[in-house]
C-alpha cells in the first residue's frame, strides 16, 4: 500500500492533510530519511514526526470503562473514544467496540478493527462467559440463583427465554453473574425481573479475559497472547 493511503488509514488526516506531511518533510524512515507518498516501506520502518507509527491494522485492545462514557462515537456527553488516542477514530476499517456497555456500566470493553474477531467474540455461538458484579439496592431474595439457572427465565417482552446464568451471592446486596449472552441491558433487566435494581455495574471478565491492573480509564493493546485468554 502506498504510503499516502496507509497514513489516511491510520488516521493521520484526509490523504490531502497526509499528503502536505510529506511535502513538509514530516514522513521519514527509522533512519530519518524523508519519505515520499508513492514510497512503499515496511510499517516498523516509518516515523511520523519522529514518532513509530500508530499499530497496523488487525489492532485489538481492552479499556477499562469508567461509569458515566457512552459506547458511540457520535453521543453527546464523554464517549468511550474519548479515552483512546483521538486518531484511533478517525481509522479505516473503523476500530469498534466489541459489544456495548451501558453508560453507567464500568468494566472490561474490547475494541478491534477486525470483523471476523469482533464476530468470534460475540457470536452466541461462541458463548463466552461475561463476568458482571452488580451493587443492588435491595438485598437479595434468596430464590434468584435458581431461577437464574433454569434456562426458562423470560425477560420483559421477549419471547427466547435467556440461557442458564449462574449467580454468585458476595454479600446481600452485591453479587457476581455470569452469563453467556449479550442482550439489550440483560443484567440490568434480570435483576429487575427478580424485583429488584441495579445500582452499580462493572464487567470484569469475557471470556477467559481479565482487567488485571489496568487502571480505570486507562487501555492496552491485546497481544496474541491476550486473543488466546478471550477464547480459552
Ligand atoms: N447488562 C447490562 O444491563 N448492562 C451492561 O452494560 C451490560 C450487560
Amino acid at each position: 500500500m502506498k504510503l499516502v493511503r496507509l497514513l489516511a488509514n491510520l488516521g493521520y488526516g484526509s490523504r490531502k492533510q497526509v499528503a502536505w506531511m510529506f511535502r513538509e518533510g514530516r514522513v521519514t524512515d527509522a533512519a530519518g530519511e524523508v519519505l515520499y507518498a508513492d514510497d512503499r516501506v515496511g510499517h516498523d520502518d516509518i516515523r511520523v514526526d519522529g514518532e513509530p507509527l500508530d499499530p497496523p491494522q488487525g489492532l485489538a485492545l481492552l479499556l477499562h470503562k469508567p461509569a458515566g462514557y457512552t459506547c458511540s462515537n457520535k453521543d453527546t456527553g464523554r464517549l468511550v473514544y474519548d479515552l483512546l488516542p483521538p486518531r484511533f477514530r478517525l481509522r479505516a476499517p473503523a476500530l469498534s467496540s466489541v459489544g456495548r456497555l451501558d453508560r453507567d456500566t464500568s468494566g472490561l470493553l474490547l475494541f478491534t478493527d477486525d470483523g471476523q474477531l469482533l464476530h468470534r467474540i460475540i457470536s452466541p455461538k461462541a458463548g463466552l462467559p461475561k463476568v458482571y458484579e452488580a451493587t443492588l439496592a435491595t438485598p437479595l431474595r434468596g430464590d434468584e440463583a435458581a431461577l437464574f439457572a433454569s434456562g426458562a427465565m423470560l425477560l420483559e417482552a421477549e419471547a427466547t427465554p435467556l440461557k442458564p446464568a449462574v449467580l454468585e451471592v458476595l454479600a446481600p446486596t452485591r453479587a457476581r453473574l455470569i452469563i453467556t449472552e449479550g442482550r439489550y441491558h440483560q443484567v440490568r433487566r434480570m435483576f429487575a425481573a427478580v424485583g429488584n435494581h441495579v445500582e452499580a455495574l462493572h464487567r470484569s471478565r469475557v471470556g477467559g479475559l481479565s482487567l488485571g491492573d489496568l487502571g480505570e480509564g486507562q487501555w492496552r493493546r491485546l497481544d496474541a497472547a491476550d486473543l488466546d485468554a478471550v477464547f480459552a
